[in-house]
């Protein structure tokens, strides 16, 4: 079996798996307001009223929590030159001709275009969502204002959801990557097939 390398500290994935159940509550509280055929979902939360008080605040948390991951890990998700050029051989990743890819470091221009999706999204969804939060900032802005909030939260949303499937089924289908996030551990060969520039760093010297 080959040696494993560190990926993850604790408290990133404590912190990770967090923002993951915050994405999952806020997630679904919101879409209960969505749309009528979608409200029976407010029954998780204790029917309607409860659901309309605890969404903003599970928004937040989601937000706050992603806000420290965000600052972990921005550093090492700006696109640079050879990101581009990995884009350029997106369909090689695709059809899996991992070879044929220009060598990446911790993270590929997939992953990265994913993150910063997603601090996106959820910036938008903060804003929006705090000037229509009644009664506390809503009363602020004129009612033109706050509908084009709505419809901006709720494409932010769409944007998130859109962006963390694609998240979850990167990592469950590029086998070995999950245990990064759950054991905190990724196996040497892993990391020297979809990340070898990363490998050398945690390598060299060794
Ligand atoms: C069941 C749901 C999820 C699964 C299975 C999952 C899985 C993973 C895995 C395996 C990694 C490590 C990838 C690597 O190091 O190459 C990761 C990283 C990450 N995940 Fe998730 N995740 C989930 C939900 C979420 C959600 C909801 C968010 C945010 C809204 C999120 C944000 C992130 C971020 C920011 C990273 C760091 C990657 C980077 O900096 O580019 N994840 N996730």
């Amino acid at each position: 079996m080959s040696r494993m390398l560190q990926r993850y500290k604790d408290g990133e994935r404590m912190n990770h798996w967090f923002i993951a159940l915050m994405f999952v509550l806020a997630g679904l509280s919101g879409l209960a307001f969505f749309h009528p055929a979608l409200f029976f979902l407010s029954n998780l939360f204790g029917g309607g009223p409860w659901t309309r008080i605890l969404h903003p605040f599970l928004g937040v948390l989601m937000f706050v929590a992603f806000l420290g991951l965000f600052l972990k890990l921005w550093r090492e998700n700006v696109v640079t030159a050879a990101d581009r050029e990995w884009r350029q051989h997106m369909g090689d990743m695709l059809r899996g001709n991992k070879a044929d890819l220009p060598p990446v470091g911790k993270y590929n221009f997939g992953q990265k275009a994913v993150f910063w999706l997603m601090a996106l999204s959820l910036i938008v969804l903060l804003v929006t969502g705090l000037m229509f939060w009644r009664p506390y900032f809503a009363p602020s802005f004129a009612i033109g204002t706050l509908r084009i909030a709505v419809l901006l939260h709720a494409v932010a949303a769409v944007v998130l959801i859109v962006a963390t499937i694609v998240h979850v089924y990167a990592a469950i289908w590029v086998k070995g990557t999950v245990r990064a996030m759950t054991r905190g551990t990724v196996s040497e060969e892993w990391a020297k097939v979809n990340h070898p520039l990363w490998h050398r760093e945690m390598t060299q010297g060794k």
